[in-house]
Parts: structure tokens; C-alpha cells; sequence
């Protein structure tokens, strides 16, 4: 398995790019699964799971044809299912990427069935798929379960209904909207999320001939479409590596520009960021980044659905707030067990107590290299800020998290400044 090595103290100065989102990415790939017709996706990320979810809807009868526009760094495919050749989302894939789930409302939608292994726990906690099923009933679906596996079936399509949703999903409400885009009526989903990638997924729909209202809003209104069509669509670009890329100009004191990030899209993380002495301004192509001045001041900070802070950047801000001046309190309300980084960040000098929910940060001036490695994607992003602030050599394992979510991250990093090498295995 590669290594990451990252010899700290260098303050990043520069710019990077953001590349495609991978969490509005995956639903759209998915969405290509609801038409005959081509999907021309733009800006697609080159990453791990990216690659999963192409594999998985290759097994569905997707054919994916790479799309090279000249003068555009990123990829783009054309994704067309022209027939569904299987409806079954094998064990073997789903285990490794979770999102897989989310060809379980258009599979349903467009072939009237589907067997999806269930995804099962993971490494930040139980995330059970309860929400997607009771949607998916509430349209009328037949679900049971067997052998590690969710059947659903809908042999004369599913029907409009309206859905209340106990609590909210981001992937539940993705399966939800494109499942009721191809379903006989009208669907009005309520307390749904509100999430940038629901957005961007509405969208895309809607170039498909879909008839959605209210995407962004907590409540959604679907009318079914008999058909939906062939589309191109440009996916937005990924708030969680801008957020991750601001957090590494602040944790190193440095100043980076980033490129094509969207400041609407991080409105409550750039008003946290301020709170600890962090400068963001928008640029005519992105947001610029740095320390207002000195030693970053600790805040305390809650995630919470859209529009609060993302629970996909807790780790990263908690790697901040290790090196902050002051005590702040992090609490994770979205997924239960999500402070692995915690002690790996503890090996390194920063001093963290957890409870519960909720950590306890003591910033310290400096962190120590140290050989550390990470369970999942966030989690390992969150070693590599801490890495790029610490005095000395940091050596990172699994680096294969952090290739699931972040593009050319030792390059985009390196061509800062940062002294990163991967080494292979
Ligand atoms: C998506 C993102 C992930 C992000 C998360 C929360 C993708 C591919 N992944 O994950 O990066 O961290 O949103 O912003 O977009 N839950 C249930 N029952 C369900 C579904 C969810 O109880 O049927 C719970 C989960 O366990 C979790 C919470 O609801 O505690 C939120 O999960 P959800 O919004 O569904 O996250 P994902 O869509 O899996």
C-alpha cells in the first residue's frame, strides 16, 4: 500500500484548482440509469470511487465513453444505458463504496426491480439505509430482504405520494428524486436535504426532462415523467476539498487561491474559518485564503446538515484547532463514531479529549511529525493538514482513503510548496 510522506512546516503559497464534486458526481453518474439516452457528464473528478461507481453501472448495462474537451483539465464521459442488462448491485462492489445504494430508486424507476447488497456498517458508524427504503415503499415499491441483500420491486411502476421524511438524508433524498422523476404523479417530499449535490443532481435532472421543484428548499415536488432523455451536464465543483484546501492555507499560515471554489457553497465554513482569524475573499475565479494576522484563535463548532458546517470537514477543522491559541469544543451531530483521526492527531501533539459527541481541543504551538494512518477519507485529509504543519516527517498509511475523494492531492499540495512525496508500496 502506498505511503504518503510530508516533511511539515511549509507554508503554502499558490494555487489550486477544485476539481468536480464527488458527492454530486456519484447520484448524476446514477442518474444515467433512467434513460435510453446518452448522459454527457463534464468535470468529473478522477478518483477511486468515481471509478467504483463506473464499474457498477457498467454491470447494470451502462456504456461510459471518455469525453476529452480540449482546454479543460478535467474528465468527462458519456454514460448511456441503453439497455438494463442486471438490477443487481453486487456485494463485492457496494461494500467497498457505499454510494452504490444510490442505483437502487432509478433501477427501480426504469426496470421495475432491483437487488442491492446491503452496504452494512462502516468505518463512521452503523448507516443504515431505513430512509430510502420507506421512501421507496411510500411509492409503492415491494421491499424484502435476503442474504445480505434489499430486493425491491415495483412491477407496475411506482406511483407519486407524499413523503416525510423522520430525519434528514442526503442519499435518501437523492434515490427519492430520481426515483419519483420517472413515477406515475406527482411526489412531494418533505424534509429532505438541502445539500449543494441535491442541487446540482435536480439539475442535471431537469436538463433530462424532468419536472422538479424546490431542490435546495426542505421540501421537494416531483412530477413523474414517462421518459426521460439524454442530457450533458457540467458537475459543480467539490466544496469539501475547497474547505479542505482553505483549512491547509490557514493551518500552515500561508495564502492560497482557489480556483473555481464557490463561496455560496461555504458560506457557514468561511464565517467559522473568520471566527479563528482566517481571511476569505472572493476572487473573480474562486476564493483567496490566509490568516487575517498571527496565531489562529480557537471556536467552537457543531456540524450540522446544509447549511451548516459539513461533517466532511470536521476532522480537517479539528486538525485546525489543534495548532489554534485557546480551548474549542467540536461536536459531530451527523454520524455517530467519527473521531478516528482524534487519536492519530493525539500522536502528533495535539491535545484532544472526547466525549461523547463532542471534543475538547487544547491548541498547542506546534504538532510533531509521526508515522500515523486513517480509517477513512476525511479522517486521512485530516492527518495530511496536521502533517503540513508539523515540525518534521510525517508518514502517512492507507493513502487509498484519501485517492477515494481528493485529485492529485501530493501534486496540488506540491505545487504549493508542500514537501509531499508518495512513495509506493
Ligand atoms: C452523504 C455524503 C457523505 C456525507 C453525508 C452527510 C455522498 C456520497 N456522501 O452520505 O460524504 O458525510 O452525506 O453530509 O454524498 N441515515 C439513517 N437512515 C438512512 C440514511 C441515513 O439513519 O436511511 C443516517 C446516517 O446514519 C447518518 C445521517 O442519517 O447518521 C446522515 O446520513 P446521509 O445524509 O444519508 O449520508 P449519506 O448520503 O450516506
Amino acid at each position: 500500500m502506498d505511503k504518503l510522506f510530508i516533511h511539515g512546516g511549509q507554508p503554502l503559497r499558490g494555487q489550486i484548482t477544485i476539481s468536480g464534486s464527488k458527492n454530486a458526481a456519484l447520484p448524476i453518474m446514477a442518474a444515467s440509469l433512467l434513460t435510453e439516452e446518452p448522459l454527457r457528464l463534464r468535470n468529473l473528478p478522477k478518483l477511486a470511487d468515481i471509478a467504483s461507481m463506473r464499474s457498477l453501472l457498467e454491470q447494470h448495462g451502462v456504456v461510459t465513453t471518455p469525453v476529452h474537451a480540449v482546454a479543460e483539465q478535467s474528465a468527462g464521459a458519456d454514460l448511456q444505458a441503453e439497455r438494463i442488462l442486471s438490477t443487481t448491485a453486487p456485494y463485492e462492489i457496494v461494500r467497498k463504496m457505499r454510494a452504490s445504494v444510490l442505483v437502487l430508486g432509478p433501477l427501480l424507476a426504469r426496470a421495475g426491480k432491483a437487488t442491492v447488497s446491503l452496504p452494512g456498517g462502516c468505518a463512521i458508524g452503523t448507516r443504515p439505509i431505513d430512509l430510502h427504503l420507506m421512501g421507496l415503499e411510500r411509492l409503492g415499491a415491494e421491499i424484502s430482504f435476503n442474504d445480505g441483500y434489499v430486493h425491491a420491486a415495483a412491477p407496475n411502476g411506482l406511483r407519486g405520494a407524499e413523503i416525510v421524511f423522520p430525519s434528514i438524508s442526503v442519499g435518501a433524498t437523492e434515490n427519492l428524486l430520481m426515483a419519483a422523476s420517472l413515477a406515475q404523479g406527482e411526489t412531494r417530499l418533505i424534509n429532505v436535504a438541502r445539500e449543494p449535490e441535491i442541487v446540482d443532481l435536480a439539475h442535471c435532472l431537469q436538463a433530462m426532462g424532468a419536472d422538479i421543484e424546490g431542490a435546495g428548499s426542505d421540501r421537494i415536488r416531483v412530477r413523474g415523467k414517462e421518459r426521460l432523455h439524454g442530457a450533458e451536464h457540467r458537475i459543480i465543483p467539490d466544496r469539501i476539498e475547497a474547505g479542505t484546501y482553505a483549512m491547509a492555507a490557514a493551518i500552515t499560515d500561508g495564502e492560497l487561491e482557489l480556483l473555481d471554489a464557490r463561496e455560496s457553497d461555504l458560506l457557514f465554513v468561511i464565517e467559522t474559518l473568520e471566527r479563528c482569524g482566517v481571511k476569505v475573499t472572493p476572487t473573480n475565479r474562486g476564493l483567496q485564503v490566509r490568516r487575517a494576522n498571527g496565531r489562529l484563535a480557537a471556536a467552537d463548532m457543531t456540524t450540522s446538515e446544509f447549511p451548516g458546517f459539513p461533517t466532511d470537514l470536521q476532522a480537517q477543522f479539528m486538525a485546525m484547532m489543534s495548532t489554534a491559541e485557546g480551548v474549542s469544543h467540536i461536536e459531530e451531530h451527523i454520524f455517530e463514531n467519527r473521531f478516528m483521526h482524534v487519536p492519530e492527531l493525539t500522536r502528533m501533539g495535539a491535545q484532544i479529549a472526547t466525549q461523547g459527541a463532542c471534543a475538547t481541543v487544547t491548541g498547542c504551538e506546534t504538532l510533531r511529525g509521526a508515522p500515523v494512518m486513517a480509517t477513512d477519507l476525511r479522517a486521512s485529509v485530516s492527518l495530511v493538514l496536521a502533517g503540513l504543519a508539523a515540525e518534521g516527517r510525517t508518514e502517512l498509511n492507507r493513502v487509498y482513503h484519501l485517492d477515494r475523494g481528493y485529485e492529485r492531492l501530493e501534486e496540488k499540495l506540491g505545487a504549493c510548496g508542500a514537501q509531499i512525496e508518495r512513495v509506493p508500496a
